[in-house]
């Protein structure tokens, strides 16, 4: 199972996501699901994670530094099984870039998870040009997605053992 969240810049949504989902994944047994992440822009191509994103993970245990921003690709609508989305704009994006022949499964990252976001639309703010506690937010959300994400794919990994 390879899964790619995306976020416009790859510098703040996206590796947040990751380093999220790799901490539960690791710590529930999971770590043959592999997690990686993509912007659909490249202005932030190769820099490491924006410091108010790297600081928040930080404060939540997450060590987001050793991150760099890199582009979404055709190829990666071939390697991975999910590109997960952090917005209905990056969505639309990623749906509208799909090379032929490229068969990854396209949704937000929050409704494929499963984490019921109470009436939203289930988008990831964009905090680039907010504050501390908009990073913060982000935290949140993405944590509770990617717990959320871990018992769906405990869940699939339960039900293939039953057949
Ligand atoms: P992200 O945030 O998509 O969560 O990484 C952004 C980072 C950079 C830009 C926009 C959003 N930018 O326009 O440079």
């Amino acid at each position: 199972m390879q899964l790619l969240v995306v976020c416009l810049g790859n510098i703040c949504r996206s590796p947040m996501a990751e380093g999220a989902l790799r901490a539960r994944l690791q710590r529930a047994g999971l770590e043959h699901v592999q997690v990686d992440s993509a912007g659909t822009g490249d202005w932030h191509v190769g820099e490491p994670p924006d410091r108010r994103a790297i600081a928040t993970a930080a404060r939540h245990g997450v060590d987001i530094a050793g991150l760099r921003a890199r582009q979404l690709q055709a190829a990666d609508y071939r390697r991975f099984d999910w590109l997960l989305c952090a917005d209905l704009q990056n969505l639309r994006d990623v749906q509208a870039r799909r090379p032929d022949g490229g068969g990854a499964r396209i949704d937000l990252f929050t409704r494929w998870s499963g984490h019921d976001l109470g009436g939203g639309d289930g988008a990831i703010p964009d905090p680039y040009t907010g504050g501390e506690e908009h990073f913060e937010h982000v935290w949140s959300v993405v944590d509770a997605a990617a717990g959320a994400a871990v018992r769906r794919l405990r869940g699939a990994a339960v039900s293939r053992g039953r057949d």
